[in-house]
């Protein structure tokens, strides 16, 4: 199921790059993206108590939570509207941000 997951989010990524024209987002740009989730999940996703922290997580599994979210899989507050406002590659790309900050 993993190794499914990440196969198919490579071709994602693969395929939106190839249409992008571009291989690797641009840093500064995925962390302007990344502050758009700063509100609730803090600066550079250390959160307040009482909120998920996303610094230093997993990325593949903030990326199928992401794409699960989007798809009504996973039951949510707000996040099932949240991330249909980002593409598959940018998720991908936001999750490897946090994956990086320090906890
Ligand atoms: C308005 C507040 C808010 C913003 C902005 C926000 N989130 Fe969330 N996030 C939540 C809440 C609340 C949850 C718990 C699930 C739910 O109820 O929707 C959550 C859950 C999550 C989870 C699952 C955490 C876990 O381990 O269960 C991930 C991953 C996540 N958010 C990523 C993001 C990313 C990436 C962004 C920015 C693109 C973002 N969030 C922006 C409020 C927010």
């Amino acid at each position: 199921m993993k190794k499914f997951f990440l196969l198919f989010a490579a071709v994602l990524l693969a395929h939106t790059a190839a249409n992008a024209q571009t291989e690797t987002p641009d840093p500064l740009q995925v962390r302007s993206w990344a502050a758009g989730c700063a509100n609730c999940h803090g600066t550079n996703g250390r959160a307040e108590p009482g909120n998920e922290s996303l610094a230093g997580a997993n990325k593949d599994d903030m990326v199928k939570k992401m794409l699960d979210f989007k798809a009504g899989r996973k039951p949510a507050t707000i996040m099932h509207q949240l991330s249909k406002g980002y593409s598959d590659a940018q998720i991908i790309a936001i999750a490897g941000y946090f994956a990086a900050q320090k906890k």
